[in-house]
């Protein structure tokens, strides 16, 4: 069987891997991947805008199963658009992308089903947005309304603050933005909460904690991740099932009302507020760097559980996972968030020693002359697993510090609340 995975990312590398896994598999091509999917797969320059060339391509090499990793392609339609040429593709459609693509599409479900979120105003204009400022409460988040890659989010602590936020979002910093939301600040810790689904069945798909800032004690600016751990520290049988019942469920429920149904993972980004689950956002596919922190504690074969689901058959599916704590930790060039050199060499990474339950995933990375080079913000995500977070960690550190690269640095405080 061949399959597409579509992304570049370390969530990719790591879905690459745990597809390679299957004996089912004998070629997996990734659209376009980077240094690490290359040693797995068929690396595959295509501009991920044009929906036609990838679909030729796919029709071409008799892909049989395509994947999505990121939410600008689903956002965008991808698994409509392969659909209609009958290419089995897993990922949700357009109108349940939604989820992620719109975050006023989300907060008016949640409204209408009475899921728990932070209370909320839309705006349309500068005007109203700084007269409504004028009388709230600080800290309050603001919000562009549309995709901006995990950044778009201001947490403002005065009014001076916020409006420096709702003008950057109206002046365009992220693209056209016609709406911005301000919303209560909500006070409690954050957990990453996955399932997935076949449009008709979902299954839990494990917990992480991210770490989102990009200093350590969680200061600085928003990134995508810095590093994860698997599973959280906040989950439990009671919380889970309030997760399922208040928050999963009517969402589904909201989605058949509007006609559609979803496919493919959903990352639920949560707030716990004494022990109650309150949706900051959805995510409309798995986590990064979430994805490579849970991927290697499954034990059960990917491509199976991917297949059933675009069967409508995960019922018939048991996903089985190892009973193992799993950390990850992100080695970002310097300057991340902000600007960063490109193309700088990683010595040493080649001469690392992958051991048994270790694994180092690509996300920013390029292969010349049989020589590693960074080209992203976030270069490498370093993973082990153990039977305690603290070994997990020790590990990583190890193979980190072997690799002693100048030109990156990475968050030395990863798991600090699960690491006394
Ligand atoms: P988002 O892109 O919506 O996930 O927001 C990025 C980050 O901002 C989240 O991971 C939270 O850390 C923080 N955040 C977003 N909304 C809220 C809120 N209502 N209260 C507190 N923190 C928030
Ligand atoms: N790690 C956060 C995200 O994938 O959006």
């Amino acid at each position: 069987m061949k399959i597409g995975i579509i992304g570049s990312g370390g969530r990719e590398h790591a879905i690459c891997s745990s597809l390679k896994n299957s004996n089912k598999i004998n070629k997996l091509f990734c659209f376009p991947g980077n240094a690490g999917t290359e040693e797995i797969a068929e690396n595959i320059n295509i501009d991920l805008n044009d929906f036609e060339s990838i679909k030729n391509f796919i029709i071409n090499k008799k892909i049989d199963l395509v994947v999505v990793g990121p939410e600008q392609p689903l956002v965008d339609g991808l698994v409509d658009y392969l659909e209609k040429f009958k290419i089995k593709v897993f990922g949700p459609n357009k109108l349940a992308s939604q989820l992620e693509g719109s975050k006023i599409f989300t907060k008016k479900l949640c409204e209408k089903y009475n899921i728990p979120t932070a209370k909320f105003g839309i705006f349309q204009n500068k005007k109203d947005a700084k007269t409504f400022l004028k009388n709230s409460n600080f800290p309050t988040v603001i919000k562009a309304d549309n995709l901006a890659a995990g950044k778009g989010v201001y947490i403002c602590n005065d009014e001076i603050e916020s409006n420096i936020a709702v003008d950057e979002i109206f002046n365009g910093k992220f693209g056209d933005t016609k709406n911005l939301l301000i919303e209560e600040f909500l006070k409690g810790e954050e957990m990453s909460f996955f399932t997935i689904h076949d449009g008709k069945t979902f299954k839990n798909f494990e917990t992480a904690q991210d770490h989102k800032r990009v200093l350590e004690g969680d200061k600085g600016k928003n990134t995508g991740g810095m590093g994860a751990y698997s599973p959280s520290r906040l989950i439990n049988e009671k919380l889970k099932n309030k997760i399922i019942n208040k928050i999963i469920k009517p969402t589904l429920k909201g989605l058949n009302h509007i006609g559609t149904e979803y496919k493919g993972f959903l990352y639920t980004g949560l707030m716990i507020v004494n022990n109650e689950p309150y949706l900051i956002e959805y995510n409309v596919r798995m986590g990064d760097p979430e994805c490579q922190t849970i991927l290697p504690k499954l034990k059960t074969s990917l491509s199976d559980i991917i297949l059933a689901c675009c069967e409508k058959k995960l019922n018939k599916i048991n996903i089985e996972w190892l009973n193992k704590k799993s950390l990850c930790v992100v080695l970002c060039s310097k300057g991340y968030p902000d600007a960063y050199k490109k193309n700088e060499e990683i010595q040493n990474l080649s001469k690392i020693r992958i051991e048994e339950n270790e694994f180092i995933f690509h996300a920013g990375t390029k292969k010349k002359n049989k020589k590693f080079y960074a080209v992203g913000g976030r270069v490498l995500n370093f993973v082990s697993i153990s039977d305690d977070f603290s070994s997990a960690k020790e590990k990583v550190v190890s193979k980190l510090e072997k690799l002693n690269w100048n030109s990156g640095f990475y968050r030395k405080d990863i798991g600090y609340k699960v690491i006394k």
